[in-house]
């Protein structure tokens, strides 16, 4: 048997991320949960937080997984040292390798950051980039209403809903003159072109699933795993948004998507 690589988010935004390992990591399998029921995590505390995680660290161990990618933010923000404590498998983190990235790619020094309201409570951003760069100036921003809009789908170019979610939150960033902004959370990514379209093209937009890929997965490989996929509700849903998220599709071709009980584990 080979190496099998298991994945969790609490719903499609994980993808994002293994869309960016898709072609770099060497895994025979990849078992990828969407907690899509109790989606978004980001509204709830700290303890709900690693409840929920525990028990998705749990389902994918009893799918035979050898090593977890923990695609989820607000899990890495809340729970990260938790679940490393509580469980053998090997666990791995969101946040680092952009934060190394962000601290990069700043010039001025003004780094922004958006994410959950879990994540950005959290404060690990900050304190995370503040290690590396103690003169950096980190402007936090939670955008509660971007993980709802692209679990629904409101992420077409013409919605002008995901325009005006942008502007709302956007506004304030763009007035503190960043030129760093680490898209802090993994569902984001989608809302590239509108995040844009406030911010203009200058700004480097850190994507935590592709800084985790620069820093860890660097050989590339033309191997395709077998992916299957496991959600907590509306497999149907999740079977026709996935594809918006890997950009090649022939990686999800032969995949399949099925329902499970998260509550049970
Ligand atoms: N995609 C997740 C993150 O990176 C979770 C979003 C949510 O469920 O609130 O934070």
């Amino acid at each position: 048997m080979g190496k099998v690589l298991g994945i969790f988010d609490s719903g499609l935004g994980g993808l994002t991320v293994l869309d960016s390992l898709l072609g770099y990591c060497d895994y025979d399998r990849i078992v990828y949960f969407g907690d899509t029921e109790r989606v978004p995590y980001g509204a709830h505390k700290k303890t709900t937080i690693l409840e929920y995680a525990k028990q998705d660290v749990r389902f994918l161990l009893s799918k035979g997984v050898d090593e977890i990618i923990v695609a989820c933010a607000t899990v890495t923000s809340n729970a990260i040292g938790e679940l490393k404590q509580a469980f053998e498998v090997p666990i791995i983190g969101i946040i680092d390798a952009a934060v190394e990235k962000a601290c990069k790619s700043t010039i001025n020094g003004n780094i922004g950051v958006i994410a959950t309201k879990a994540s950005i409570s959290s404060n690990v951003y900050e304190k995370s980039i503040n290690k590396i760069l103690p003169s950096a100036k980190v402007f936090n921003k939670a955008c509660p209403l971007f993980v709802p809009l692209i679990e629904y789908g409101f992420t077409h170019e013409g919605v002008e809903v995901s325009y005006k979610a942008c502007e709302y939150y956007l506004k304030d960033l763009k007035e503190n003159n960043i030129d760093t902004l680490i898209l802090g959370c993994t569902h984001y990514p989608l809302l590239k072109p509108q995040i844009v379209n406030v911010l203009g093209e200058n700004v480097k937009l850190i994507d935590v699933g592709v800084a985790l890929q620069e820093k860890k997965y660097q050989t590339k490989t033309t191997k395709l795993p077998r992916i299957d996929f496991y959600v907590s509700n509306e497999p149907e849903k999740f079977t026709i948004e996935m594809s918006k998220f890997i950009s090649n599709n022939l990686f999800i071709k032969n995949s399949t998507v099925s329902l499970i009980h998260i509550e049970d584990y």
